[in-house]
């Protein structure tokens, strides 16, 4: 069968809301390492790991072994109706890696669900609806988690069962806090909560939700300790602080294992999904204890930390902590982000290369303006492609270039993916120079 069968196929039988890469989409039908191939026998270096989600990488022995132990097992699923060792061993380890102290540990199949369980403790725990959400967020994609959502392009419905106040996020290029330094930055934000709490809220607020790198939002950060900062007049009140870690959790940014850490303050709650399950269904949420036992009635994900996901997650965990990939997502992050920034940093159509580790975005626009340019980012991304090289997109606008490759990714890799990339963003950019 050829890949443009399937794609009239997709086409005909799934909705056109969910999206495909590329000009001429791919099947991706094979993967060793940090490479996967096509249906046509292409080979890509992958620096997007199915949104972030393919951490360890491909075909990684010991996970694949871990998963094959337990299916010779014969035990799929039990439901958590009974106890599942592997279950039991991976909520003790994410219990002790969270930095809550006392925390339990909630498992579902998806961030969304994550999100979901940390917003119905902390709305509990608070007897609250009142939510506090970031501007250019993504946590999600039902109700509640939409509703906290402040990105127009995912905001796929008005209705909402919380009520939410919004807060700036760190942009630094466009709106209201753009380009103050980051000290006046961080006074800037706390102000606005403090505004907001006062004008939109009645008070008695449950929570405030944010992510420390905004994944979908083009991975846009605010300054370092602004989430101190802004749990400092939180706790005034007795507001929970949620952090989401769907995107930056797991050593992924290289400096720390969590993102909420460069801000020097612990959460009440975290979420995580994504990279734990290195693309087994695998998320949930840690917490204090006394929040998370903020259920009064019965409550359980059927497949939620099943024993094939949590003996995946396991695997993973202990891949990554034995291999120390937090070091060498510090490392290769740092070959990425400086050779970006030498290359192609001064160009005027690139209005910033950021991020953490191996957690990276470029910003593209009008040459000298803050003007968002998408069309140059979808041919940066479509050359990316040609070269041989996966990237994401992303950022309120679909001007951003988003890399997140695994984090087993060499040093090797790193500088081949660098050149693809410098060499895909400097043609693409004289393409776009007038003549
Ligand atoms: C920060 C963040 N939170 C939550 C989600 C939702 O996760 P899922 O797609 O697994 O429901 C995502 C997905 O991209 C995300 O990036």
């Amino acid at each position: 069968m050829t890949s443009d069968d399937l794609l009239a196929r997709h086409r005909a039988v799934l909705p056109s809301w969910m999206p495909l890469y590329y000009a001429e989409p791919i099947e991706l039908v094979s993967g060793e390492g940090r490479r996967v191939t096509d249906a046509q026998g292409r080979t890509y270096l992958d620096f997007f790991g199915g949104v972030l989600t393919n951490m360890i990488g491909y075909d990684i022995a010991e996970i694949r072994e871990a998963v094959q132990r337990q299916l010779a097992t014969g035990i799929v699923h039990t439901s958590t109706l009974y106890l599942i060792r592997q279950q039991v061993e991976l909520a003790e380890k994410v219990a002790r890696l969270s930095g809550i102290p006392d925390a339990r540990v909630f498992f579902t199949n998806s961030g969304t669900e994550a999100n979901e369980a940390a917003l119905l403790v902390a709305t509990n725990y608070r007897r609250s609806h009142q939510i506090l959400a970031v501007r250019n967020s993504y946590h999600g994609r039902s109700y509640a988690a939409m509703g906290i959502t402040g990105h127009r392009s995912w905001s796929a419905s008005a209705l909402n069962p919380l009520q939410v106040a919004w807060l700036h996020s760190g942009e630094r290029l466009r709106g209201l806090l753009a380009r103050l330094g980051a000290d006046e930055q961080v006074d800037a934000a706390v102000e606005d909560l403090r505004e907001v709490l006062a004008t939109q809220t009645a008070g008695d607020v449950a929570c405030l939700i944010a992510e420390p790198i905004q994944g979908v939002g083009g991975f846009v950060h605010a300054p370092d300790g602004l989430f101190a900062a802004w749990k400092k007049v939180l706790d005034e009140s007795g507001i929970l602080f949620i952090s989401d870690e769907v995107q930056t959790g797991w050593g992924r940014t290289g400096e720390h294992f969590w993102g909420y850490q460069a801000h020097g303050v612990t959460p009440d709650l975290l979420t995580f999904a994504k990279g734990i399950g290195n693309g087994f269904a695998l998320a949930g949420v840690v917490g204090r204890a006394d929040v998370l036992e903020s259920v009064p009635a019965i409550s359980f994900s059927t497949f939620g930390g099943n024993p094939i996901s949590t003996a995946a997650g396991n695997a993973v965990l202990d891949y990554l902590l034995d291999h120390d990939l937090q070091a060498n997502a510090a490392r290769t992050g740092a070959i990425l982000a400086d050779g970006l920034r030498a290359a192609v940093g001064g160009l005027d159509c690139v209005a910033e290369v950021r991020g953490k580790g191996l957690m990276l975005g470029v910003e593209f626009v009008r040459p000298g303006t803050a003007e968002p340019d998408p069309a140059l980012a979808a041919r940066v991304f479509e050359a990316c492609k040609a070269g041989g090289l996966l990237v994401g997109k992303g950022g309120l606008y679909g001007n951003v270039l988003r890399m997140g490759p695994p984090l087993t990714l060499t040093e090797e890799e790193a500088r081949e993916g660098l050149a693809i990339l410098v060499e895909a963003i400097r043609s693409a950019a004289a393409e776009a120079m007038p003549a």
